[in-house]
């Protein structure tokens, strides 16, 4: 796949230097990133920073005679997926409201057909100004993403809105706003496959009011559904616990303990064609959940005993037909790819996709995940990308490893 071409532009505020982490995330994202300055921002930093990291001319201006290319606006704006300014001033916001090209910045704007995404910086006063919001409005009527600046103390000590948004936050949302390249928008690279998916983490009683969970939110598990649906896949979810919504036009089936989600997903099973396990499911749970809620009188210590829980991922690789994928997810802090190599022989399944959780933007609530992909004769790394991102790339690669199982077994095993 061709890597997705940001142009990234940089204006004449404080927050200059935090463009250069940007840059550096969306390249650990697999985005190749060319720089574009204004004369002001160069007073900040050094066109030289961003063209040792990126390997190209940073163009300043076009009438530079060291310009490499004589109609650098033009060419720079057809060749970018996705124009982003970090940071954006005031002045740079009204000149692209009001269609000005008087520098180079501002002509790729006028030139770009690409969308565009803008993370304004500046003071409050600036920030709340009239003629600020309302070039805003235009620019948002004119369909220019905005990633909001927040509140906080500025660099000119004064506390109000005009502080840039998180950069992982500023990536994550230009990853986002990417995701779904046109190609695959209401694809159907998927159609035929009927995916199982185990979402969330699982509750585990300990009475009627207790029970023992963990941190997942569902929301990896959620985007492959998304991602599934999106390209022509039949979807259906089974969901523990989670935190945000699930996406639209899939079949969700509730299963909050281990033993519930175990139970519904062997009713779902034999449909599917393709089973991920992307849930984060209990491996104990309380040997005896008491009935009635546990009072604490007379009660200094109280000692809870486990049984194991079924486990889900490996039943359903026991019980797979012919031509049914079976995929996990392996969540280790140490030996990543060790630990889930011997997974994927354990549980037999056909994909691992490898968590190291102590890595930042690998979070369990986090949207953005980084992994290793492993199959029985492949491993490749998944850098940091949204969730959303993520799902499209396993996808991919289940359909790799279709090509030497055809799907129809599984269905026809079943029926
Ligand atoms: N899984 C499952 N049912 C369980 C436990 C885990 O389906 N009862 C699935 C998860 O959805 C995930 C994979 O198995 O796809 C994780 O493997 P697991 O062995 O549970 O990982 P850990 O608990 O982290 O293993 P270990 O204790 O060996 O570190």
């Amino acid at each position: 796949m061709a890597k997705i071409r940001i142009g990234l532009g940089v204006t004449g505020g404080i927050a200059a230097y935090k463009a250069i982490e940007v840059m550096r995330l969306l390249q650990k994202s697999g985005c190749e990133v060319s720089v574009a300055m204004t004369r002001h921002a160069t007073e900040f930093i050094q066109p030289l920073t961003f063209r040792a990291l990126t390997d190209k001319h940073v163009i300043v201006d076009d009438y530079d005679p060291a310009n490499p290319d004589p109609i650098a606006h033009i060419n720079f704006s057809q060749e970018i997926d996705l124009l982003l300014i970090v940071p954006a001033t005031a002045n740079i916001i009204a000149k692209f409201a009001s269609g000005i090209a008087d520098d180079f910045l501002s002509s790729t704007y006028l030139a770009s057909t690409a969308p565009v995404m803008i993370a304004p910086a500046m003071n409050v006063t600036m920030w709340e100004q009239a003629a600020t919001q309302r070039n805003i409005e235009r620019l948002k009527a004119d369909g220019v993403h905005f990633v909001e600046p927040v509140a906080g103390e500025l660099a000119c000590k004064t506390v109000g809105t005009g502080k840039l948004e998180d950069v992982e936050n500023i990536v994550d949302q230009a990853l986002k706003l990417l995701a779904v390249p046109p190609a695959v928008a209401g694809g159907t690279d998927m159609s035929g496959e009927q995916i199982l998916i185990t979402v969330g983490g699982t509750r585990e009683a300990i009475d009627p009011v207790r029970f023992i969970s963990n941190h997942s939110s569902g929301k990896m598990g959620f985007a492959l559904a998304e991602a599934a649906v999106a390209r022509g896949a039949e979807v259906t979810v089974v969901a523990g616990a989670v935190s945000v919504e699930p996406p639209e036009g899939v079949k969700v089936v509730s299963g909050i303990s281990a033993q519930e989600m175990f139970d519904a997903v062997m009713t779902e099973l034999p449909d599917a064609t393709v089973f991920i396990g992307a849930a984060a499911v209990a491996d104990y749970a309380p040997a005896d959940a008491a009935d009635a809620k546990i009072k604490k009188e007379g009660r200094e210590t109280m000692t809870l005993e486990l049984k194991k829980t079924p486990d889900i991922l490996s039943e359903v690789s026991e019980r797979r037909t012919e031509g049914q994928l079976v995929v996990g997810f392996a969540a280790e802090t140490n030996d990543v790819v060790g630990y889930a190599r011997s997974k994927m022989e354990k549980k037999g399944l056909d994909l691992v996709i490898a968590n190291d959780i102590t890595a930042k933007g690998a979070g369990f609530n986090s949207d953005t995940n980084i992994a290793t992909m492993i199959t029985r004769s492949s491993e490749s790394e998944l850098p940091l990308m949204s969730k959303r991102k993520m799902a499209d790339k396993i996808l991919d690669e289940i359909l790799n490893l279709r090509k030497a199982v055809p799907a129809n077994a599984a269905r026809s095993g079943n029926s």
